[in-house]
C-alpha cells in the first residue's frame, strides 16, 4: 500500500493488522487448548496403562460385590489391621473399615488412590482407612494381620515368598479369584470368579521353615483365564 493510499484510507492498514493479530491469538488459544487436553489425557490414562507394560501385568479389574462379600464373610471372626494389596478404587478397604478393621490399601495408580481417599471420606471411614501410592513389591506388609490380594497367576509364586517371610504368624491371607500356587488353603468361599481362598500364616510359614519343596502340594485346578 502506497503512502498516498494510506493517507486517503488510513483505517484499511490497521484493520488488516488487527485481523492478523486476532487470528494469531485464536491460533495460540486453539494450540493451548488442544495441547493442554492431550497432556491432561496422558496424565489420566498413563497410570491405567502402565501396569500392562510391567513384567507382571496386574490391571485394574475391580472386585465384584459378591467377591467383596466373600472376603468379609471369611474374615468375620477377625479384627485389627487389614491390607488390600493393589487396592484399586478402595472398595475392599472401605468395606473392611465399615466392618471394624483398621484398613489400608497399597496402589500404584495415584488417581485410584485419590479416588479411594475421596470415597473413604464420603462414606465416613477416613479415620480407619489409609491409602498409599506404592509399588507392592517395594512395600512391607509385616504390620498387617489380615491381607487381601486380587492378583494374577503370574505373580502369585513371588508373592508367596514375600508374604511368607514378612507376615506375622497370626496373619490370615485371602486370595481373590486366583489362589496361591503351593500354599494349602484352610477354606474357600464362593464360586467361579467370586471364589476366595483363605490361608493361615502358621501353616505356610511352618512349611517355609521346614523347607518343603514348592511343588509338594496339589491344589484345586486353577483356570486363570477367568478375568471376565
Ligand atoms: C485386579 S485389581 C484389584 C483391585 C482391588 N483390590 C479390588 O479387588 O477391587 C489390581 C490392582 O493392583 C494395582 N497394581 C498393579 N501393579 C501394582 C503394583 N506393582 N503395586 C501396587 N499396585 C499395583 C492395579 O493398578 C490395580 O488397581
Amino acid at each position: 500500500m502506497s503512502q498516498e493510499e494510506l493517507f486517503v484510507n488510513p483505517g484499511q492498514c490497521c484493520s488488516g493488522n488487527t485481523d492478523k493479530r486476532s487470528r494469531s491469538r485464536l491460533g495460540l488459544i486453539v494450540t493451548g487448548v488442544v495441547g493442554g487436553s492431550l497432556v491432561a489425557l496422558y496424565a489420566v490414562a498413563a497410570p491405567f496403562v502402565a501396569p500392562a507394560l510391567r513384567k507382571v501385568c496386574l490391571p485394574f479389574v475391580p472386585a465384584t460385590s459378591a467377591q467383596v462379600d466373600n472376603v468379609l464373610k471369611v474374615l468375620r471372626a477377625r479384627s485389627g489391621t487389614l491390607v488390600d494389596i493393589g487396592s484399586g478404587d478402595g472398595r475392599i478397604v472401605i468395606a473392611a473399615a465399615k466392618h471394624g478393621f483398621q484398613a489400608s490399601g497399597f496402589e500404584l495408580n495415584p488417581w485410584l488412590v485419590w479416588y479411594s481417599r475421596y470415597r473413604a471420606w464420603r462414606d465416613g471411614v477416613h479415620r480407619s482407612t489409609s491409602f498409599y501410592i506404592s509399588d507392592l513389591w517395594k512395600a512391607s506388609f509385616a504390620p498387617y494381620s489380615n491381607v487381601v490380594i486380587f492378583g494374577v497367576p503370574q505373580m502369585m509364586d513371588q508373592l508367596e515368598l514375600k508374604l511368607s517371610s514378612e507376615l506375622p504368624i497370626t496373619a490370615k491371607v485371602v486370595a481373590c479369584r486366583f489362589p496361591f500356587p503351593t500354599w494349602i488353603p484352610e477354606c474357600t468361599e464362593g464360586e467361579g470368579i467370586d471364589t476366595v481362598w483363605v490361608y493361615d500364616a502358621k501353616t505356610f510359614k511352618s512349611n517355609l521353615h521346614h523347607g518343603l519343596p514348592r511343588d509338594t502340594f496339589t491344589e484345586k485346578e486353577i483356570k486363570p483365564d477367568s478375568w471376565s
